[in-house]
């Protein structure tokens, strides 16, 4: 019999991109195909069934699909977390180390209100430094992070480790 397919399979990687020596796990062939898509989303939701989840914050930039289908799922509220001087209103910044190089987040400082149960989601966590910034953002807002949802882990980069020495729980769909 065929094996049924997994979220693994539809994703794609490319060789040197954006730099030599970085393997990109490309997941627009997992978002472009149907099965793939609604197959992620409900798998990133499982682990939450039956919990409280007041807002999901998505990412930029494919935090947002993923953030997206799954806020409206959940029928929350969506904030996005984005690079720097994206967003329009009063924003509160972290400054991060990525893989390959650095960045700052920003998020409204009106989106999250104290005490509010939040949901983290990005499609990859590698070296944890963007869903870090994330993570401090939406603490500095007093938001209540009840967990991280990744559809891929890269181990070796160890942000997995990162993220789970700061008290987080963090969910992901393959590595
Ligand atoms: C990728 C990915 C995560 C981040 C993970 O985004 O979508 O957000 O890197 O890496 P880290 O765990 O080492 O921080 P990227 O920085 O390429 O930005 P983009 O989605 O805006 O292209
Ligand atoms: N972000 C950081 N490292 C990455 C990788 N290897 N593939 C896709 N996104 C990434």
């Amino acid at each position: 019999m065929p094996k049924k397919p997994d979220v693994k399979d539809y994703i794609r990687t490319i060789v040197d991109f954006p730099h030599e020596g970085i393997m990109f796990r490309d997941v627009t062939t997992l978002f472009e195909d149907p099965r793939g898509f609604r197959m992620a989303i409900d798998q990133m939701l499982h682990p939450y069934a039956g919990e409280q989840i007041d807002k999901v914050v998505g990412l930029e930039a494919r935090g947002f699909i993923l953030g997206g289908a799954i806020a409206h799922q959940l029928s929350v509220g969506f904030v996005p977390i984005r690079k720097k001087g994206k967003l329009p209103g009063t924003t509160i910044s972290e400054e991060y180390k990525l893989e390959y190089g650095e960045a700052i987040v920003e998020i409204h400082d009106d989106a999250i209100k104290p005490g509010e149960k939040v949901l983290v989601v990005d499609d990859l966590l590698a070296t944890g430094g963007t869903a870090g910034a994330g993570i401090k953002l939406i603490q500095r807002l007093g938001g209540d992070i009840i967990s991280c949802a990744f559809i891929v882990d890269l181990p070796e980069l160890g942000g997995r480790k990162l993220l789970e020495a700061q008290g987080m729980d963090v969910h992901v769909l393959c590595e």
